[in-house]
């Protein structure tokens, strides 16, 4: 059985005070669970913070970018060690916005997800299609370009640690959530690509959460389908008791 991981993705969004509110509020609201992989991924600013006020608790720390180099010139951007070093242990790579609205590239996507690995942090990979490429019927060929590359020249050891996100780029800030159906089908597809590049054993024991305007009223049927072991929550992340209830969908 897969374990279910819960992700909030907080965006460009809260200040350090508002994190530490917002963190407080969801320790508490979470505190009795424990058959769920809690993780939170405030901006880079709010990390260090954050990491302080959730040691012991059950929730883990993730970043939602990183860098490849360990150091040097590079101006504006962060390192593996930097974010181990503020207590991350997961880290987001290749979300649609940055593929999108800072035009990440597949070769990126990675080098950071070997880089993460390497410093023992768990990517959570994100894959998409948007919605022209959706209607155009190529969905499948999107995600199998991301799946691939991303995935390239890494063994099957390091595919074991990670984390997949499918998040058609179509249902993220808009309302429009994937049906149950939807979903299940390209995480099926997912399950088959790795069937396909590495084995039956990687193909079962990797984790793919869903995102894309997840809430507490669709958390539920997301969940009963066999391929989705999780969701990478944004918008309703960002509410400690919107995103307690999507963490306790069971319950
Ligand atoms: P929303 O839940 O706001 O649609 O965002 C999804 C997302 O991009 C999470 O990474």
């Amino acid at each position: 059985m897969r374990r279910p991981i819960i992700a909030g993705n907080w965006k460009m969004n809260e200040t350090i005070d508002q994190s530490l509110d917002l963190v407080t509020k969801l320790k508490s609201e979470v505190a009795e669970v424990n058959d769920v992989d809690i993780v939170v991924c405030p901006p880079f600013t709010s990390l260090f913070a954050v990491g302080k006020a959730i040691r012991g608790a059950n929730i883990f720390l993730g970043a939602q970018d990183i860098y490849w180099e360990e150091k040097g010139a590079y101006t504006g951007e962060v390192s593996p060690g930097m974010l181990t070093n503020v207590g991350c242990q997961y880290v987001i790579i290749g979300h649609s916005e940055r593929r999108h609205l800072f035009g990440e590239a597949n070769q990126s996507v990675n080098r950071k997800v070997k880089a993460a690995l390497k410093f023992d942090l768990t990517p959570i990979m994100c894959v998409g299609e948007r919605l022209e490429e959706r209607e155009r019927g190529v969905t499948e060929g999107v995600v199998r370009e991301h799946i691939t590359r991303g995935l390239e020249g890494l063994s099957r050891e390091e595919v074991l640690k990670m984390v997949i996100a499918y998040e058609p780029v179509w249902a993220i800030g808009t309302g429009k959530t994937a049906t149950p159906d939807q979903a299940q089908e390209v995480h099926s597809f997912i399950r088959g690509l790795l069937r396909e590049l590495y084995d039956e054993v990687i193909a079962s024991k990797v984790r793919i959460q869903y995102g894309g305007s997840v809430k507490p009223e669709n958390i539920f049927d997301l969940m009963r389908e066999k391929d989705i072991d999780g969701a990478l929550v944004g918008g309703a992340s960002l509410d400690a008791k919107s995103f307690a209830q999507i963490v306790k969908y069971e319950r």
